[in-house]
């Protein structure tokens, strides 16, 4: 049979748990695949650090390029995270013609394009499997499932870490920086969690996917990004009186039309109020999901764990898999890392985006200040579908809740800054979209 050897780049959460996969199930995926996978030497940054995997000292070394330039490795597996040095260990095994499996986002949204393209000049592969959704096979859905389909909709909660706070802070009130702290020990987080919070994780996730779906590499500086630090448990508490959960999302819309106008695409990360007679509204805890709709097959759904180390640690051993047998077949252009087959795809701005929204603000309590906000959005021709004024004794200010009909981004972005500089609104107001799923 055989042997393929691996080269480990980075042994912490994700690369750990390749290693103690790897010795438990390599028997298992040689007599599916008739190659034997076997870890040869794995780079970390400290070797002695202590870990909760034991790996030889023997196979240990802080100099990567021992990995990448040692022509007894068939594989390097970067699991490092960043991307300098990670751009550098991927491009140095890609040029020595080394297949590679990584499931860095960042690298890829940052540097994608370019390190596609250097596989593809030295005949090699980059596998990404575990890089959007932890353990859902999702990359492997949009290149090989789906080729018969153009996807119309993209919807995805692909951030374990802000999906297991928001899940928390609805399910127990719990505070957020303690389910941060949480996340972060349960290995969820990334290691500047800011990513994660921010919405930038999300984002590179989703224009991942956006890329492989729409045939054109989206810039990842045009994806408008919100993340869930301004959630609140108001807010959650209130769209829950309304019928509806907080998630963030990852939306990727195709605009429908004809010539130019079908080339346009809507890709944004932003925390929406989701209907809870919606499956999407029931992905809790770290869970994942990503509902893709093709205009052959129609609705699908994939379900699973989103972040953490075994989750990711399978979707690892599924590019191993391909990668080695991609060897071993001498087929490594079989599925390409990234097809180019869209030209002049282009993305549309945020303010072009229509949508509802639920607006919460927090007003002095005193006749006429509802009309004063109704005639502002009015003026603007934007439409108010219901309004939620709760009785708050003891003065003070009143929150005000208003959900909106459609509207544009710009439009609503505009009268909300009109409604702000009124005397009675006390502070800024709260605006989270309402996904509708049309
Ligand atoms: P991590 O726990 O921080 O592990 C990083 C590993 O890289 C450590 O073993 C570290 O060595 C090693 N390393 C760092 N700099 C190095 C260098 N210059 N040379 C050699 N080794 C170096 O990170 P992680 O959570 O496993 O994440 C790794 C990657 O997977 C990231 O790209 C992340 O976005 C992605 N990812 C993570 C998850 C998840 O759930 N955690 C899920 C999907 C994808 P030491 O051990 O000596 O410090
Ligand atoms: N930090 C990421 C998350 C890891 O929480 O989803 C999985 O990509």
């Amino acid at each position: 049979m055989r042997r393929v050897n691996i080269g480990l780049v980075g042994a912490g959460t994700v690369g750990g748990g390749v290693y103690q996969a790897i010795q438990r199930n390599a028997s298992l995926m040689a007599c599916r695949l008739g190659v034997s996978l076997r870890i040869h030497r794995v780079a970390v940054r400290d070797i002695r650090r202590a870990r909760d995997v034991r790996i030889p000292r023997s196979l240990l070394t802080t100099d990567w390029k021992q990995l990448t330039q040692d022509p007894r490795i068939d594989i390097v597996v970067e699991l490092m995270g960043g991307t300098s040095t990670a751009r550098e260990v991927v491009a140095s095994a890609l040029r020595a013609g080394k297949p590679v499996v990584t499931a860095n986002k960042a690298l890829l949204s940052a540097h994608g394009e370019s390190l596609f393209s250097i596989a593809q000049q030295r005949g090699g592969n980059l596998y990404y499997e575990a890089s959007v959704a932890g353990g859902i096979p999702i990359i492997k859905v949009l290149r090989e499932a789906m080729v018969g389909n153009r996807i119309t909709r993209l919807y995805g909660i692909v951030n374990g870490t802000c999906n297991y706070i928001l899940t928390r802070m609805k399910r127990e009130g719990a505070d957020f920086m303690d389910v941060l702290r949480d996340a972060q020990k349960l290995g969820y987080a990334e290691a500047e969690p800011s990513l994660d919070v921010d919405g930038h994780d999300a984002a590179h996730k989703t224009g991942i996917l956006a890329s492989l779906a729409h045939g054109f590499w989206v810039n990842p500086a045009l994806i408008h990004t919100e993340g869930i630090r301004h959630i609140t448990q108001r807010d959650i508490e209130f769209a829950g009186q309304l019928g509806y959960t907080i998630k963030l999302l990852g939306i990727v819309k195709a605009r429908p039309g004809v010539a130019r106008a079908a080339n346009r695409v809507q890709v944004s990360v932003y925390p929406a109020l989701i209907p809870n007679s919606h499956v999407l509204a029931s992905v809790n805890d770290v869970f994942n999901a990503v509902f893709l709709r093709g205009d052959i097959v129609g609705d699908t759904l994939y379900y699973g764990r989103g972040a953490g180390q075994d989750a990711t640690a399978s979707s690892v051993l599924s590019d191993l898999g391909d990668a080695a047998l991609d060897l071993l077949h001498d087929s490594r252009r079989r599925v390409p890392a990234f097809v180019a087959h869209r030209e002049g795809g282009l993305m549309v701005p945020i303010d072009e985006a229509v949508s509802r929204y639920y607006v919460r603000l927090d007003v002095i309590d005193r006749p006429g200040v509802l009309a004063r906000i109704a005639a502002i959005l009015g003026r603007a021709k934007i439409g108010i579908s219901s309004v939620i004024q709760p009785e708050v004794h003891g003065g003070g200010g009143v929150p005000l809740i208003l959900m909106i009909h459609d509207a544009t981004n710009a439009a609503m972005r505009r009268a909300l800054t009109k409604i702000s500089r009124l005397s009675v609104v006390r502070s800024r107001p709260s605006l989270i979209r309402v996904e509708s799923f049309d």
